[in-house]
């Protein structure tokens, strides 16, 4: 853990119910892959009505398309099932959730241009500061020109990071 994820942490623990947004470029391979994993934690965990989880991307080349069949297929081997249709991400999603967690540098820079207030600006913590840093990846590489090992290089980080997140989040 870090300054940002400590200081979300404290602002978040207890709080009734807790809205999450993933966030990469496409919406078809990371951010929606983020979305399952965290979704089936929360499912498993018996507290679903607490956290309410969504994805978006920040471009719109792939609104309304299924993940990536790659990235549903490696999900499925390890039981995700990813049925999210892509969309953008949009200003009111500054409101809608309480933390906006982008995938990498380029989503993150992104996001703070589009954040309206730095209060809104504030509910951005990248995926990185979840992972364990002994992963040393201080990002969630964008597998779509990659071979196999890159999408199961994501489900590997995003599994260690949407746990931590959820420990740490956790009543
Ligand atoms: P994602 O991956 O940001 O993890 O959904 C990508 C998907 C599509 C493209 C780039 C990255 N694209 O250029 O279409």
């Amino acid at each position: 853990m870090n300054h940002d994820t400590d200081q979300i942490a404290r602002r978040l623990k207890g709080k009734d119910e807790i809205r999450i947004l993933f966030v990469c470029l496409g919406n078809i391979c990371r951010s929606p892959a983020a979305h399952g994993v965290m979704q089936a934690i929360v499912d498993a965990e018996g507290c679903a009505d607490r956290w309410h989880i969504d994805s978006a991307g920040t471009g719109d080349y792939h609104t309304g398309d299924l993940p990536d069949k790659r990235m549903r297929i490696h999900a499925r081997r390890r039981g995700y099932e990813l049925i999210h249709r892509a969309r953008q991400v949009r200003e009111r999603d500054f409101d809608d959730f309480d933390l906006i967690i982008p995938m990498d540098a380029s989503n993150e820079r992104n996001l703070r241009r589009l954040a309206p207030t730095p209060d809104a600006e504030a509910k951005i913590v990248p995926m990185a500061a979840w992972i364990d840093k002994a992963s040393r990846y201080d990002h969630v590489p964008d597998p779509y020109y990659e071979g196999s090992e890159g999408f199961e290089l994501v489900l590997d980080l995003l599994e260690n990071g949407c746990r931590r997140l959820f420990d740490a989040l956790k009543n």
